[in-house]
């Protein structure tokens, strides 16, 4: 069963957009294994738009890749990304055309289905644009989902229609495996928080078998990308992951992994972290204003083993001291518990607190923690 818990990888788009060819693919293939993202758990290298030609071949109708960014067609990518021990992911639209005006699948999803099968894909991102009036948006997303089934091989649904139409209501159905609540994502802080803050009443439309999926990750970019991307600090790229690790996200990294820096590796491969975002439940946290300040925010989310992670956001432009009042999350003072708190950067054990707990948080910062009842 695909999906048991929020796919993890990397995508192309972020930082390359239509700049793609065999040998990026392969080179972050190379760069995956080699700086420990497979040993982390991160899984599939997925190719974004712009990798075909810019019309279908004439005679078979079948998409074709791009003869100068792909000479030796998609076949000969896949097997290597499979050499590595990775899965290989490719991109599509349901509309006529692509986000970037190449081949979309409208009424050639059965074929296009086929042919990614042929390519040795294992995950399809399939977007949105271009979709005629006329059709209906959650029967497009049924189309593709039934064409990828009817291939028999096991391909990963990753839907792309931005949220719209209340996709979380009807997009379990169509057979995906995450589903994009938001539009785009580009790297500055406005940008992440914006996404963040969109979905936290939606979380609990996210769950095994299908995750809201808040958008690639610009963890490491420092404004090297799309447009708009004007760069996050360490602070704010803290936080972006911590953010996407509490909502249980699909974690797709999205900077140059080949040339990722040693702060932004450790960040993402922190096995505290990552154990939150996997955690086999995959419940969505309890989300609350801490103190005074609207920008500041206490999450608490159950884990499985009977543990919990509490996390502080600081989302405004000042440092602040955060509360978190433990009845909030249903342990009252009378409970004879407290929470044992294991800060998950520092490694370091907090203690034990009763009723409360109350920690400074920079400006754009988190604080993340891993927490126990204990009896006192
Ligand atoms: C849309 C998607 C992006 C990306 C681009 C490609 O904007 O939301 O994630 O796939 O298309 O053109």
């Amino acid at each position: 069963m695909l999906a048991q818990r929020p796919p993890m990888g990397w995508n192309t788009w972020n930082t390359f957009g239509k700049d793609i060819n065999e040998q990026l693919i392969r080179e972050s293939a190379d760069a995956f294994v080699d700086i420990g993202l497979k040993d982390a758990g991160y899984e599939y290298i997925v190719i974004d738009d712009c990798w075909s030609e810019y019309n279908r071949d004439p005679v078979t109708d079948r998409i074709v890749p791009h003869h100068e960014k792909f000479p030796n067609g998609m076949k000969v990518v896949a097997d290597y990304v499979h050499s590595k021990g990775l899965k290989f992911g490719m991109y599509s639209c349901d509309g006529v055309r692509t986000c970037a005006d190449y081949p979309g699948s409208f009424d050639h999803e059965f074929l296009d289905a086929q042919t990614f099968a042929e390519f040795g894909v294992d995950f399809l991102k399939y977007d949105n644009c271009y979709k005629p009036n006329s059709s209906h948006g959650p029967t497009l997303y049924h189309r593709m989902g039934m064409a990828l089934r009817a291939t028999g091989r096991e391909i990963l649904f990753s839907a792309c229609n931005w949220g719209t139409e209340d996709v979380w209501s009807w997009i379990r159905s169509a057979g995906a495996h995450m589903y994009r609540s938001t539009g785009d994502i580009v790297d500055n802080p406005e940008s992440y928080r914006k996404i963040a803050l969109s979905q936290m009443d939606k979380l609990g439309y996210s769950a095994p078998g299908c995750f809201n999926d808040i958008d690639m990750l610009t963890v490491g970019m420092y404004g090297k990308g799309l447009v708009g991307s004007t760069g996050c600090n360490e602070a704010d790229y803290r936080s972006q992951f911590s953010l996407w690790c509490m909502y249980s996200a699909p974690l797709m990294l999205g900077c140059d992994i080949r040339k990722i820096d040693e702060k932004t590796l450790k960040l993402v491969t922190n096995p505290e972290l990552l154990r939150i975002n996997q955690d086999a439940e995959a419940r969505p946290p309890v989300i609350l204003k801490s103190g005074w300040h609207e920008d500041c925010k206490v999450m608490f989310k159950f884990l499985e083993n009977g543990e919990y992670a509490l996390a502080f956001f600081n989302m405004g432009e000042k440092d602040a001291e955060m509360p978190a009042m433990f009845t909030d999350f249903g342990l009252t003072a009378s409970s004879g518990y407290g929470l044992k708190l294991k800060n998950l950067f520092t490694g370091e054990d907090e203690g034990v607190y009763k009723e409360y707990f109350r920690t400074k948080v920079p400006a754009h910062d988190c604080a993340v923690y891993r927490a126990q009842t204990v009896r006192l």
